[in-house]
């Protein structure tokens, strides 16, 4: 259930109750596609780091190690040791990019999968059966995301099936929730919202899923090849169209800027692989922009990676050790990036947070934006 607690513009400021505790919105979810972040990072570090959810994937958990393993396991929270919340995303997205020959049809997707080659078929019961299995907190409808750029009338064709895998993901999601061995039977349904950036189809569409009182709405099929001010208008244009009294999940976004200016425009849910990703690749992120801890000036730099970022790494090491670290190839340095990384994200959130509630966010947002452009310090 949403509360919206505060408004500065069309910034909204959030709680979201579930059955694995409370959501202060605006939040970054961290990403653990395969139940687990990428970098080494693991579920007792997650506890140090001001994370709220954790986001998984049904489409990866059901190749491996098997949605079925888990649920025997006694679900995900119990597999991968996290009492908060988590996010199961479809595998809608996932089979896109992922699989490989892959057949659409009105019953789902024909695939192979990424791993063995095997023979998958998914739609929107069998996505609903495997995150109930899973049992997330919240799963999110079976949808197609359709690719950028695409024909009005491939979008058109693609936005109705997924309006109508969505029906049919309510209704399996009623019925799991009501079986005896069900695991969690309050698990929650976001729908999501397609028709790139055709603004018509987009307000239809987010009109349309909005008389199902869903547990949430996220916008889908956005940062797919389209420019950063196209998204910002599909925000502006769609947004108003989904319930307020329901939270706004933008899938899959983005750079720190991505977020501000979203949340500008009432988004209330992020995730984003870059804040791993970039750690991985010995990039961090500071309120001075990015910083490469590959670079030579750092070999007898004994400053944290940011004064006053009171994140695990930061509360300890050097940009040298860090640096040192990297060089010699050793794991160490990229889980400490990525710590921090994912650290500065949710501490951004947090921020973002506390300027709504001071209705000071266009300042807050400034001020931010200005200090990224400054560069490295
Ligand atoms: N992650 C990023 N974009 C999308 C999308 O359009 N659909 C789903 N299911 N997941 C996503
Ligand atoms: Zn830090």
């Amino acid at each position: 259930m949403y509360r919206l607690i505060g408004r500065d513009g069309n910034a909204k400021r959030g709680e979201f109750h579930t059955v694995h505790g409370t959501i202060q919105t605006p939040v970054f979810m961290n990403v653990g596609t395969a139940a687990a972040i990428k970098g080494a990072v693991s579920t007792m570090d997650l506890q140090g780091m001001k994370t709220q959810v954790e986001l998984s994937n049904t489409y990866h958990l059901h190749v491996r190690p098997g949605d079925k393993v888990i649920k025997k396991l006694g679900g995900l929270h119990k597999f991968m040791v996290w009492d908060k919340p988590i996010l199961t995303d479809s595998g809608g997205f996932q089979v896109f990019s992922l699989a490989g020959l892959r057949k659409i049809k009105e019953e789902g997707v024909y695939f192979n999968s990424h791993v063995d080659g095997r023979k998958i078929f998914m739609g929107p019961e069998e996505s609903m059966q495997i995150q109930s299995n899973l049992a997330s907190t919240i799963a999110m409808a079976f949808d197609e995301c359709p690719p950028h750029p695409a024909t009005r009338e491939y979008m058109q064709n693609s936005v109705d099936r997924t309006t109508r895998w969505l029906l049919r993901c309510k209704e399996e999601m009623t019925r799991l929730n009501s079986l005896e061995d069900t695991i969690n039977k309050c698990q929650m349904l976001f729908g999501i919202n397609q028709g790139g950036t055709f603004e018509d189809i987009r307000i239809e569409h987010a009109k349309r899923i909005s008389e199902l009182d869903l547990d949430g709405y996220a916008l889908g099929g956005l940062a797919v090849g389209e420019s950063h001010s196209e998204m910002y208008r599909i925000l502006e244009e769609t947004v108003p169209y989904l319930p307020l009294e329901k939270p706004t999940y933008l899938m899959g976004v983005g750079t720190p800027e991505n977020i501000l200016e979203a949340v500008e425009r009432g988004v209330d849910f992020f995730d984003c692989v870059y804040p791993a990703r970039n750690g991985r690749h010995g990039h961090a992120y500071t309120n001075h922009g990015k910083m490469n801890l590959m670079n030579a000036k750092y070999e007898l730099d004994s400053r944290p990676i940011e004064e006053r970022c009171g994140c695990p790494a930061c509360s300890h090491y050097s940009r040298a050790y860090i640096r040192h670290l990297l060089k010699a190839k050793e794991m160490l340095g990229l889980r400490l990036l990525v710590t921090h990384n994912l650290y500065f994200y949710n501490s951004m959130m947090e921020e973002i947070r506390n300027a709504i509630e001071a209705n000071q966010y266009q300042s807050y947002k400034k001020s931010k934006l200005e200090g990224f452009a400054q560069g490295e310090a």
